[in-house]
This record gives C-alpha cells, sequence and structure tokens, in this order.
C-alpha cells in the first residue's frame, strides 16, 4: 500500500515538474511571442536529460530594464543560477541560493533579487538594471545531484531612441526583408509594445490593441519594399515604452530589433528648464 501511494506521488511530483519547466521554457514573465515547437518538445525530455546549452531560448532585453529568470520545478536544495557570457567558454557564478542564504556571484552584486515565495521550489530570480556584458546563457541548476532545471539565453539589447513630443505625430522604424512578390493576404507582421499587441496585420485583416484604435498604422504599400515603420498619430505619456515589430509565420525580428519611444512633455520640461535658459 505504502509504495503504490509512494509510486503515485512519484508521479504526480514528476508531472508537476514537467509541466512546470514547460512554463519555464515557454515564458520568462511577460513573454507573450510563442516559439517553435522544438523548443517545446526538448522541455519534455529535459526531466530525464539536461539541456544542451544551444537548446536555450532567446530572450531579448534591453539595456537598463530587469529580466525575471523563471525556475518554477527546482528541487528543493542547494541551487545555483550561472552565467556563460556570449564568446566566453567559462561559466561564473550568478547567485547561490542555499540554506535560506543568497550569495550573488561577482559582477552581480545588488543586481539580483530573489523573492522566496511559499513554493521552495520556486528557483526564480529577477536580474536588473542589465548590462552590456549580462548577454550570454543562464542555467538554474541543483548541485546535488547535478541536474539543470532551466536556461534562458538573454540577448541584451541597446533600443533605437525614439522622441516624440505630446500630442505630435511619430514614426517608429522597422524594416524587414518581405519577400518582395508577395501577395497582399500573405502579409503578416506585427507590432508590440511592452510585449502587448499594438498593430496586427495578418489574412488581411488589421487588428489594434486597447488605446491605439484610429491612432496607429502602417502602409501597407510599403512593406513589400521592407518598410514596416508604424506611425503614431497624437502621442500620449502612455506610449511610452519599447516597440518590437516582427513578421513572416516565422516572427522574424525586424530591425531595429527594439525601439524605445520616449514621450516629452514639453510644456513640464519648459517649467524645468525656465530658470536656467532664456531660448525657449
Ligand atoms: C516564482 O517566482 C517568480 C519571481 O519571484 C514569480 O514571478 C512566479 O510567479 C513564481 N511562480 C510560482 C509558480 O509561484
Ligand atoms: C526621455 O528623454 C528625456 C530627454 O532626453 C530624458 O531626460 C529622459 O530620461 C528620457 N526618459 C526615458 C524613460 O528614457
Amino acid at each position: 500500500m505504502r509504495s503504490i501511494i509512494s509510486i503515485a506521488l512519484c508521479l504526480m511530483i514528476g508531472l508537476g515538474v514537467s509541466s512546470a519547466q514547460n512554463v519555464v521554457l515557454n515564458g520568462v514573465v511577460g513573454e507573450s511571442v510563442a516559439f517553435p515547437d522544438a523548443v517545446k518538445k526538448s522541455g519534455t525530455l529535459t526531466h530525464k536529460a539536461p539541456f544542451s546549452s544551444s537548446s536555450a531560448r532567446t530572450r531579448p532585453v534591453s539595456l537598463g530594464q530587469s529580466v525575471t529568470l523563471l525556475c518554477e520545478g527546482a528541487a528543493n536544495g542547494p541551487t545555483e543560477w550561472r552565467f556563460k557570457q556570449q564568446q566566453h567558454d567559462q561559466w561564473q557564478s550568478v547567485v547561490a541560493l542555499q540554506d535560506g542564504g543568497v550569495s550573488p556571484g561577482p559582477g552581480f552584486e545588488e543586481r539580483v533579487k530573489f523573492v522566496r515565495t511559499e513554493n521552495p521550489r520556486n528557483c526564480s530570480i529577477t536580474l536588473g538594471p542589465v548590462e552590456f556584458t549580462d548577454g550570454g546563457v543562464y542555467e538554474c541548476k541543483a548541485l546535488h545531484p547535478d541536474r539543470i532545471f532551466s536556461d534562458v539565453r538573454l540577448e541584451v539589447l541597446d533600443p533605437f531612441q525614439v522622441f516624440v513630443e505630446l500630442g505630435q505625430s511619430v514614426s517608429l522604424p522597422c524594416r524587414g526583408n518581405i519577400n518582395k512578390q508577395i501577395r497582399s493576404d500573405e502579409l503578416h507582421f506585427r507590432w508590440q509594445k511592452d510585449r502587448q499587441d499594438v498593430y496586427k496585420h495578418q489574412n488581411s485583416k488589421t487588428t489594434y490593441g486597447p488605446g491605439f484604435e484610429n491612432r496607429v498604422s502602417v502602409s501597407l504599400d510599403r512593406a513589400p519594399h521592407g518598410d514596416l515603420s508604424l506611425t503614431i498619430k497624437e502621442a500620449r505619456l502612455s506610449d511610452q515604452g519599447e516597440y518590437q515589430c516582427v513578421y513572416n509565420i516565422q516572427k522574424e525580428n525586424g530591425q531595429p530589433p527594439l525601439v524605445h519611444l520616449n514621450v516629452t512633455d514639453l510644456q513640464k520640461l519648459e517649467h524645468k528648464l525656465s530658470g536656467e535658459a532664456s531660448c525657449f
């Protein structure tokens, strides 16, 4: 009887781990871009065999921002997040989590946050502000026995900066290597702000994100020339943020891969500057 219960328990735990790992693979927090099945498939293997670093899913993040790296199905024991910097061979410690202690590795002091949740198997961390040299592969790893629970490749991007005054129009650049001969009903692309859809064109239909209806547009005539730039009318303060454009069914990244829109309230700025400048 007892062994039946423990087998059932193991099964439950086993299932729990694999579904948690799928969550990890499918999304670092805030992620909404879908990733190919190949990645998910490797996830189902992982509680038997550790991932190889090459399977790590790529997560773009901007300089200066924070990113949460999920590790939700970890073992209940000493765990380490380690990091292999792009174009370097050596693993470095990001943070060691052991007996309630949190020890950040060199270069990560004051930048790694670990929130102990009710779930002791949750070894997710938040890293920020992200530096350019944070780019590389991150692994969440149990120390005894040696086992890897999640991995992700951080790609640190320096966003292209665009400025607009409150209430004015602005164009956010995006170039894509679209098939010149594309039929209009084959044209697929979308713009996202902070990972939420702003503008989506698919099957000859355009849909808008909340607050962007009738304020954003892309010239569909220009698309076969590779120009997917987004025009925003009557810029609002809430438009400030990071924009990304992806195209084709495979969701290829446009160029530049990330655009930061900075909306300035000139009235406020004038007020601030009036003491020090007379050129306004
Ligand atoms: C694990 O922790 C992270 C960060 O602290 C949190 O965002 C996430 O929701 C937690 N997951 C679960 C399943 O509790
Ligand atoms: C927006 O631009 C202003 C002026 O250059 C700058 O002071 C401010 O820090 C920027 N804000 C953000 C969030 O980048």
